[in-house]
């Protein structure tokens, strides 16, 4: 299993030791939450601090777009350096285009599914994704507390994927910890993204070791 930080929780004023930290740890990728405060009511940040990050990491930068007008934002976060871009589906007119386009330009495309939205919304666009964000919490903010059922959504989620003829990574996003790691991985998750379990511990890169050796054993 792949364990990816959410650099939401992370301390800002030390940004490039929090990300060595992780790293060297084994965190295989970093999640990155953009927020617009329209789509969620939460602001976070934009293409300046994935520019930023992507010159203190060589991992893969996983952005996940919680805004609206996605579409506008894909060419600025890909010229910032995000290697996978996520989008909420039922917040674009336009679900299969912004995908492709991602795809067309090289980088991974992925969909964020919020808790309750109906997995038939995302059935068609199954074959035009590389990976799927399950949220386990509703978009907004770190430290909210995991949503029971969601591992039961990876399930669904990984039966509706071996339909389809290309490989799609399953993550899952919210309220994550090591104790929720072999749970996790019963239920078929690729990705673990953690965010105030990680940066929230006074030693973040032993939390990353700890739920990589959970998810090993
Ligand atoms: C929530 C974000 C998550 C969040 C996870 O809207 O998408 O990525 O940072 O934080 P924790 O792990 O604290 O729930
Ligand atoms: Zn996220």
């Amino acid at each position: 299993m792949i364990i990816a930080p959410s650099l939401l929780s992370a301390n800002f004023l030390k940004l490039s030791a929090e990300i060595r930290c992780v790293e060297m740890a084994g965190a295989g990728q970093l999640h990155l939450d953009v927020m617009d405060g329209q789509y969620v009511p939460n602001l976070t940040f934009g293409p300046v601090i994935v520019k930023a990050v992507r010159t203190a990491t060589q991992l893969p930068l996983d952005v996940h777009l919680m805004i609206e007008h996605a579409e506008k934002w894909i060419d600025p976060f890909i010229n910032a350096g995000a290697d996978m871009i996520a989008v909420h589906p039922e917040s674009l007119y336009h679900p299969h285009l912004t995908l492709t386009e991602i795809n067309d330009k090289g980088k991974k495309a992925g969909i964020a599914i919020n808790p309750g939205l109906s997995l038939a919304y995302i059935e068609d666009l199954l074959p035009f994704v590389d990976y799927i964000i399950v949220m386990s919490v509703n978009p907004g903010w770190g430290g909210q507390s995991f949503i029971n059922g969601s591992f039961e959504r990876v399930n669904q989620v990984r039966e509706l994927c071996a339909k389809v003829d290309r490989p799609i990574t399953i993550e899952i996003d919210g309220g994550m910890n090591t104790e929720r790691i072999t749970p996790a991985k019963t239920a078929g998750v690729d990705v673990a993204v953690a965010g105030s379990a990680i940066f929230g511990a006074e030693d973040p890169g032993r939390v990353v070791r700890d739920m990589l050796r959970t998810s090993e054993a």
